[in-house]
């Protein structure tokens, strides 16, 4: 049975949450409840992780298959002693650089966290996160709380609170709404558990930032591996970040992937499907003769990574059978721009003339 509650949304200020609020939202942990809360990268959906019935709520409420784990969120560095046991000394110099901050980090798991946390394995992901109420409610609940992204199952991470009411209303008993999340794409998670370390997902914290201290870290390069889905991530399925629409990613020069649209486009119409296209303002400004429903993505990839899964949601309500996209450069933020698209579209990608943009994995 679906966890059910009664959902109540509460906004609240971002920088200096009220302290009220945030007191009841703890309350609700410590009872054993749902708080969905925000963070710099994504909206998560919180239970306490010491609490094994709690955490299950997170699953039943989100369609979650329980292979998935979740992320341990805390807000102090103390709190590592009692989620996981022999620290690696890379925790300190990363947490140090990092923390609190889009990046987390797979470690042992201590016996004190529920099995379910981790679908029964032995290790736990813990982060800190970089928002205030976030780190509020944390040091209120006095409890590790057990977050993955507040959407349904296989759905775009819910990156406002519009988003985790239209996924999980009836199935959450409290929304902290502190307006739209910074990033927009979620953590960068790093396995310290193996030999060399491995992201095992790209995300807020740059590859190259990492490196920077932490020279040999391996990239798993299954979230580019079309064919591959078997892995150490569960979390790392094609199937995932999907909007209901059909979406394509171009891979090219500009002036290919300009012409591939137009072309692909008016294909799709011939065929009465009804076409989104969701470009970078450069190429979303090429396209505006086209009679699709265009989204705008922006500029940086700061404001791409910031409105992807908000304009993918758009585009579903929208009700377009397919969605035309563009590769972003696979750097900095881009990288994980880059693996979010290709999540989202299975893995359909069309290589146009540049090889240049082509993923040599
Ligand atoms: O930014 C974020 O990471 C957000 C916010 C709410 O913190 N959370 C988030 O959680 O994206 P979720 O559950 O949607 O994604 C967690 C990812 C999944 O790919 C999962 O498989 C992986 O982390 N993961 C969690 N625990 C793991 C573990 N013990 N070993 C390997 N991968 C793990
Ligand atoms: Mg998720």
């Amino acid at each position: 049975m679906r966890y059910t509650a009664q959902t109540q949304r509460v906004k609240l200020d971002g920088t200096t949450p009220d302290a009220a609020l945030i007191a009841q939202a703890a309350q609700v942990i410590r009872r054993g409840g749902l708080v969905a809360f925000p963070t710099e990268t994504v909206y998560g959906l919180g239970a306490n992780a010491l609490d094994a019935a709690a955490v299950e709520r997170i699953f039943s409420a989100k369609n979650r298959p329980a292979s998935d784990p979740v992320i341990v969120h805390i807000h102090e560095l103390g709190q590592l002693a009692e989620i996981t046991v022999a620290v690696p000394p890379a925790v300190q110099t990363l947490a140090a650089a990092f923390w609190p901050g889009p990046l987390t980090l797979v470690l042992q798991r201590h016996a004190s966290i529920p099995a379910n946390v981790a679908a029964g394995g032995a290790t736990v992901a813990v982060r800190m996160p970089q928002h205030p109420v976030a780190l509020a409610l944390l040091k209120a609940a006095q409890v590790p709380i057990a977050a993955p992204s507040a959407n349904l199952f296989s759905r775009p991470s819910a990156t406002s609170a519009q988003h985790v009411l239209d996924d999980l209303d009836g199935h959450v008993d409290l929304i902290l709404d502190a307006g739209p999340t910074r990033i927009g794409v979620e953590s960068t998670v790093l396995d310290l558990t193996s030999a060399v370390p491995q992201v095992l997902r790209p995300g807020g914290v740059a590859l190259e930032d990492l490196r920077n201290h932490l020279p040999n870290i391996e990239v798993q390069a299954r979230y580019l591996t079309l064919n591959d889905t078997a892995g150490t991530s569960p979390g790392m399925l094609i199937k995932h970040y999907s909007p209901r629409a059909q979406v394509i990613v171009l891979s090219g020069s500009k002036d290919a992937m300009v012409q591939e649209i137009h072309a692909r486009t008016m294909a799709h119409i011939a065929q009465n499907e009804k076409v989104g296209i969701m470009l970078p303002a450069e190429l979303y400004t090429r396209c505006a003769d086209l009679p699709a429903e265009r989204i705008n993505l922006g500029d940086s990839a700061d404001e791409i990574s910031h409105n992807l899964f908000q304009r993918m949601r758009e585009l579903d309500a929208l009700g377009v059978d397919v969605i035309l996209t563009s590769a972003p450069e696979q750097h900095g933020l881009g990288t994980a721009i880059w693996d979010r698209l290709l999540r989202a579209a299975e893995g359909h990608i069309v290589y146009l003339d540049d090889t240049d943009m082509k993923h040599k994995g």
